[in-house]
C-alpha cells in the first residue's frame, strides 16, 4: 500500500481536528506532503518556535507556506518564563547539566506544544524509529498518554534513502542545513553538523548521552 494510502485510512478515522508539526526537517516536509494529498476537511501545521531557531529554518518557513499554499502557525513560549529561563540560564546554561537543558526544552517546546495540541484530536509527526535507540518501539499509530491524543507517525518505518529519495522524486523544499552538514536539526545552541559516519542524532545535544537525548516532546508517559 502507498504511504499516502495507508494515511488517508488513519485520518479518515479521525473525528475532530488534525495537527502536523513541523520543525524544518525533511520528514515534516514529506509528512505534509503526505497529509496534503489525503481527503480531510482541513488540518493545521504548527511549529513551535523556541526562538532560538536557525535563520535557515525562517527561510524554508516561507518557502514551504508559498509550495503548500497554506500558513504555518508558530506557537510561542510564554514571554516571563523566558524571561526568567534567561536570568537564570544565561546564552549557554542549557548546556551545563541535564537538568537546565529539561526545563529549557520544558518551557521552550513542551508547554507551547500543550497549547498547540489543545482541542486536536490526532498529532502527525516525521518521528522515524531510524533517527534514535530511543525510538525503537516506534509505531505509526500510537495514543500519546502524556497530551492525551493519538499521534500519528507516518514515517515511523522510513530509511534515510526513502526520506531524501521522496523529497527529490517530489521536487520538496528541503533545509539548506543538510547541506552544510547537519543531519538531524533543532535549535541552535543545541544542535550542530555532523561527520559523514556520524549517527543521525549526533549533532543534537552532542554533550550528552544518547538515551538522554529526548526533550519531551516525544516521551509518550504521564
Ligand atoms: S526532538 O524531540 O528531538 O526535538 P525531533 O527534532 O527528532 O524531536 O523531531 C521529531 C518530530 O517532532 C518532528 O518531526 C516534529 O513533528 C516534532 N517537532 C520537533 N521539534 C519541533 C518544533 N520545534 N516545532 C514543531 N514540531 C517539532
Ligand atoms: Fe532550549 Fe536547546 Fe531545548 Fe531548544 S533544544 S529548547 S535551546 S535546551
Amino acid at each position: 500500500m502507498l504511504y499516502k494510502d495507508l494515511l488517508q485510512q488513519i485520518v479518515s478515522k479521525i473525528n475532530g481536528k488534525i495537527a502536523l508539526s513541523f520543525s524544518y526537517q525533511a520528514e515534516d516536509v514529506v509528512a505534509l506532503h503526505l497529509l496534503s494529498q489525503c481527503k480531510i476537511d482541513s488540518f493545521e501545521v504548527f511549529t513551535l518556535d523556541t526562538g532560538k531557531l536557525f535563520d535557515e529554518c525562517e527561510k524554508l518557513h516561507e518557502e514551504t507556506e508559498k509550495f503548500f499554499k497554506l500558513p504555518i502557525k508558530r506557537y510561542f513560549p510564554k514571554k516571563e518564563d523566558v524571561e526568567n529561563l534567561e536570568k537564570k540560564l544565561g546564552t549557554w546554561g542549557m548546556r551545563d547539566n541535564l537538568e537546565n537543558r529539561h526545563l529549557c526544552c520544558h518551557i521552550r517546546k513542551v508547554e507551547p506544544l500543550e497549547c498547540a495540541l489543545k482541542g486536536k484530536s490526532a498529532w502527525v509527526t516525521g518521528l522515524r524509529a531510524a533517527q534514535s535507540i530511543t525510538r525503537n518501539e516506534l509505531k505509526i499509530v500510537e495514543f500519546d498518554e502524556k497530551f492525551n491524543i493519538f499521534k500519528i507517525n507516518p514515517l515511523a518505518f522510513w530509511s534515510n534513502e526513502e526520506l531524501f529519495g521522496y523529497i527529490k522524486e517530489h521536487n520538496l523544499p528541503l533545509n539548506p542545513l543538510y547541506s552544510k552538514g547537519f543531519k538531524s536539526i533543532g535549535c541552535k545552541p543545541c544542535t550542530r553538523a555532523v561527520k559523514e559516519d556520524e549517527d543521525i542524532r549526533a549533532g543534537r545535544w552532542w554533550w550528552e548521552n544518547q538515551e538522554h537525548k529526548e526533550c519531551g516532546l516525544h516521551i509518550n508517559e504521564k
